[in-house]
């Protein structure tokens, strides 16, 4: 059996084509969605994520807004500009880039973001949304993640949801969206004894891990879904995922590759948030008044 595979890549596409016509429709109405990004440092990785990010935001007609700060930056500053941005009336997203230099103290940073702004979901009003399952902006990654399910027709609700890696970022909200959807969940991380024994049970095995070809054949069930999030760079440059994905592609059933499979979701689903929250501000609505579920 070879897997079906799933392109993100061309999901991410259709989606930025329909964005890119309600940021027209915004705009129009004289509320053009703008997206403010914060990048300290010169991490090569958070340079190109960024790019990624500003590019599909050109793609789309959203406003964006770069502002770079040197890695020794008082902490200080960067939460001023934080500030100024929370007033900007034409800012509808702040998107500080992760990770951070160790003398800025990350929690500051993200409780500064002011939750009507924070379109990556990392603010704890937020993270706590997420937990009671009404989110105000689900974060990007496992957005993403999930909208490629609903796109090759995954079912969610009953089965059994392997996540290996618990990040902040990707594991944990990831797991608290599956929940939500009524799948049994199981998140795996660093101390998990024997890992193939809770992701040889997995309907739906999602690999957050960071690490290349943590994810082998015999790890797999037959026919499951292999989602691999996973970004790897190699030493000769070559970019794969968490999951061994020649091998489990004979054995799974769905399965993204690496690139071109979550990656340019997770980009796209930043548009989709930066969206919603350019929509409360033409309501004149705060999240508090926004109860409408969200969707992509
Ligand atoms: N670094 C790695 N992933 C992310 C993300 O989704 N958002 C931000 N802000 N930083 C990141």
């Amino acid at each position: 059996m070879t897997a079906t595979i799933i392109d993100g890549k061309a999901v991410a596409k259709v989606l930025r084509k329909k964005y890119a016509q309600e940021v027209a429709e915004l705009s129009a109405a004289g509320v053009a969605p703008g997206l403010a990004v914060i990048l300290v440092g010169d991490n090569p990785a958070s340079r190109l994520y960024v790019g990624n990010k500003t590019r599909a935001c050109q793609e789309c007609g959203v406003r964006s807004h770069l502002q770079v700060f040197p890695a020794d930056v008082p902490e200080f500053d960067v939460l001023q500009a934080i500030g100024k941005l929370n007033q900007h009336p034409e800012i509808d997203g702040i998107l500080v880039q992760l990770p951070l230099p160790a003398h800025i103290d990350l929690r500051k940073v993200l409780a500064a973001i002011d939750v009507d702004k924070d379109v990556d979901g990392f603010h704890l009003y937020n993270v706590g949304a997420l937990v009671v399952g009404n989110t105000i902006f689900p974060p990007c990654t496992p957005f993403g993640v999930q909208l490629l399910l609903d796109s090759a027709g995954i079912e969610v609700e009953g089965k059994n949801a392997v996540i290996v890696g618990a990040s902040n970022i990707v594991g944990k909200p990831m797991a608290l969206m599956l929940l939500q959807r009524e799948a049994t969940v199981t998140v795996c991380h660093a101390k998990t004894r024997d890992l193939a024994q809770h992701t040889i049970l997995a309907d739906i095995l999602i690999v957050a891990a960071g690490r290349p070809g943590l994810i082998t054949a015999p790890m797999v069930r037959q026919g499951a879904c292999v989602i691999d999030v996973g970004i790897n760079k190699l030493p000769d440059g070559t970019t794969v995922g968490d999951v061994d994905f020649d091998s489990v592609k004979e054995r799974a059933g769905w399965i993204t590759p690496v690139p071109g499979g979550v990656g340019p979701m997770t980009v796209t689903m930043l548009i989709a948030n930066t969206i919603r929250s350019a929509r409360r501000r033409a309501a004149q609505k705060t999240y508090l008044a926004d109860d409408s579920f969200w969707q992509a």
